[in-house]
């Protein structure tokens, strides 16, 4: 037995010095210690022999396996450093090589005017809306003062769709975000401070309409509100979007639903609101120092009526204008005809 054992480790001990992987040590394992490996086959005689031999070699046994263990971990040990050693020099990184940029894409014009101008809105206390793209005839056109068959109806060229009427007339796709007025007055909270900054729809294309665009519309009801404080939330919006030296000007107009109205003109960039450029008449952009920006105005008391708001206490006004035109408007941008915004020309869309 113990001439077993001794030849037991001569051999493990002289393996173990051969082992060059993991691999390799995980078959030594199994060979010299596993179920039905060698050691387990030698300590199986144990208990055939003499109660004295039986201690000795019980000893002898455990004493070799501690020694083997022993070898083995560090064995282990020195596998693993290897390992990591080979790593540090096969897989290097250089750090200071630039990395491989992936390419980034970013919001699309009109939606980064959008979040520009709801910024520019809620500092001054206005809640962002965004009503219906299809709506009753009754929120685009009968709330707001144009009975059914009015010739002013016209001027919103608009897409009707094909389904039964309700009781708020047609369905149509939202010609202009002045359909949110009743639907917002509807909702009873006063006083009002929002901006409806929604899909429209009209039946134009051409250089400076699309049949989708959108508009923003502001719409501030309360007491005693007057055409002072329309022009001054007007012109902290030129300011604030255009530009510090920029200002509105409001320009008698009609709309059903605004009494007075105005269009709004902002001062022209090009030539400084003179209409005039050095050594040429016109200015080329504007012709006259302005540019059209959109329409506006005092909220008319039928409209109030229709949003069951009592005029006699509450008046208002209204403001709306389309996001694409006031873009184009920026400084810089040099866009001459809208479309190009939705033919999804990346080589266009990537330069802003
Ligand atoms: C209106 O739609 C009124 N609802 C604006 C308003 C609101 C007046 C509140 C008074 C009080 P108008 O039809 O002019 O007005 O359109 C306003 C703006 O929408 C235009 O100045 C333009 O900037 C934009 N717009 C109109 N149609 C198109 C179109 N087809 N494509 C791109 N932009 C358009």
């Amino acid at each position: 037995m113990k001439e077993k054992l001794l030849q037991f480790k001569k051999r493990a001990l002289a393996d173990l010095e051969k082992i060059k992987n993991e691999e390799g040590l995980q078959d030594f394992e199994v060979k010299y210690f596993g179920r039905k490996g060698e050691y387990n086959a030698i300590v199986k005689e144990l208990p055939k022999l003499e109660p004295v031999d039986k201690k000795d070699m019980g000893r002898l046994a455990n004493e070799i396996k501690l020694e083997i263990e022993e070898r083995v971990n560090k064995t282990k040990r020195e596998l693993e450093a290897k390992k990591l050693e080979s790593i540090v020099n096969d897989e290097w990184i250089d750090k200071t090589i630039p990395g491989d940029k992936p390419e980034l894409g970013h919001l699309h014009l009109t939606t980064q005017a959008i979040k520009e101008i709801s910024n520019i809105f809620s500092r001054i206390g206005f809640q962002m809306r965004s009503y219906r793209e299809v709506e009753w005839d009754w929120y685009a056109f009968e709330s707001l003062n144009m009975p059914k068959s009015h010739p002013a109806r016209d001027e919103w060229e608009t897409f009707f769709v094909d389904l039964p009427q309700g009781k708020k007339g047609k369905v149509v796709l939202t010609p202009h975000t002045s359909s949110g007025q009743a639907r917002e007055m509807e909702l009873g909270k006063l006083p009002i401070r929002m901006t409806n900054i929604s899909k429209c729809y009209r039946r134009q294309s051409d250089i400076s309409h699309v049949p989708m665009f959108h508009q923003f519309e502001g719409l501030f009801i309360d007491k005693n509100l007057s055409i002072s404080h329309l022009k001054g939330v007007l012109d902290y919006f030129a300011r604030s979007f255009f530009g510090p030296d920029r200002v509105t000007r409001l320009r008698p107009f009609h709309f059903m639903f605004t009494e007075p109205s105005f269009e709004v003109d902002i001062s022209c960039d090009v030539c400084k609101g003179t209409g005039k450029l050095e050594g040429s008449d016109k200015c080329r952009l504007c012709k006259e120092g302005w540019l059209e920006l959109g329409g506006a105005g005092m909220v008319h008391p039928n409209v109030l009526k229709a949003g069951d708001v009592d005029s006699n206490e509450y008046n208002g006004f209204a403001f709306g204008w389309g996001v694409e035109r006031t873009f184009m408007m920026k400084e810089g941008t040099k866009l001459d005809d809208i479309r190009i915004l939705y033919k999804n020309d990346l080589r266009f869309l990537e330069q802003f």
